[in-house]
C-alpha cells in the first residue's frame, strides 16, 4: 500500500470509528428501487462496501454477498451488525486495498458499486461478472460542485461518462444524461458476452 492509500484508509477508518455509517444506513435509494432486476440468489460483490448498508439489504433480498472494502473500521461494524441472525451467514467480508487487488473473473452474478469511484477499474467490474451478470455503479457527478464547491473533482463522474464506458453492453436503465441536474449519476447494465469474455 502506498502512503497516499494507507492515509486515505486511516481517514475511512476514523470516520467509521466515530460512528458515522453513512446516510442513518439506509440502503441506495437506486438501489431499492431497481432490486427487482437482480436475481434473488446467487453471488454477489459489493465493491467498497464501508459499514455494508447496501450488502445487507442485497442479502435480504437473497443474495450472498462478498463486502469487499479496505477499511477494518467498517467491516468491523458490518460483522456486528446483525451478528446473530441468519443473515450474517450470507454476508463474506474482505478486507483488502482495490487498488492492487484484483477481482476473480466471471464469478459474480452481480456487483455493486455505490459511491466508490476507480475510472481505472470499470472493465474489471464487467469482467468480475459471470456472463449475462448485471452490474450497478453509482457515484456523484459534477453537478455535485453546486453543493460541495471543494470537491475534489477527480473523483466526479462527467456528464454521460457512465453511458460511454458501458456502452457495449445492455443499458437496462440510467439516468446518465446530458441534462441531467442528479447530483449522483447512477446506470444498471447488463454484461455483453460478446465484448467481455
Ligand atoms: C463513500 S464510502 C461508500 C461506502 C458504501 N459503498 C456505501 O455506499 O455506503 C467509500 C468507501 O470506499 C472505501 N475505499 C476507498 N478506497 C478504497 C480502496 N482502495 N480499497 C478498498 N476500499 C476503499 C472506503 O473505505 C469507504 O468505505
Amino acid at each position: 500500500m502506498n502512503t497516499d492509500t494507507i492515509a486515505h484508509r486511516i481517514h475511512w477508518d476514523k470516520k467509521y470509528a466515530q460512528g458515522n455509517t453513512h446516510a442513518a444506513y439506509n440502503p441506495d435509494p437506486d438501489l431499492i428501487k431497481l432490486i427487482h432486476h437482480f436475481p434473488s440468489s446467487g453471488l454477489a460483490l459489493d465493491v467498497a462496501c464501508g459499514t455494508g448498508r447496501n450488502s445487507f439489504f442485497i442479502a435480504d433480498y437473497g443474495l450472498d454477498v462478498v463486502c469487499l472494502d479496505f477499511s477494518t473500521e467498517g467491516l468491523n461494524f458490518l460483522k456486528q451488525h446483525r451478528s446473530s441472525e441468519p443473515i450474517a451467514k450470507k454476508l463474506f467480508p474482505v478486507q483488502a486495498d482495490l487498488s492492487n487487488t484484483p477481482l476473480p473473473a466471471a464469478t459474480f452474478d452481480a456487483v455493486f458499486v455505490i459511491r466508490y469511484l476507480d475510472r481505472t477499474a470499470f472493465n474489471s467490474y464487467l469482467q468480475a461478472l459471470k456472463p449475462s451478470g448485471l452490474l450497478f455503479f453509482k457515484a456523484f457527478n459534477i453537478n455535485h460542485l453546486n453543493s460541495k464547491p471543494d470537491f475534489n473533482p477527480d473523483y466526479l463522474l462527467n456528464k454521460q461518462e457512465l453511458i460511454n464506458a458501458f456502452k457495449d453492453n445492455e443499458i437496462i436503465t440510467t439516468n446518465d444524461l446530458n441534462n441531467n441536474e442528479d447530483e449522483e449519476s447512477m446506470i444498471l447494465v447488463r454484461k455483453s458476452q460478446a465484448k467481455n469474455g
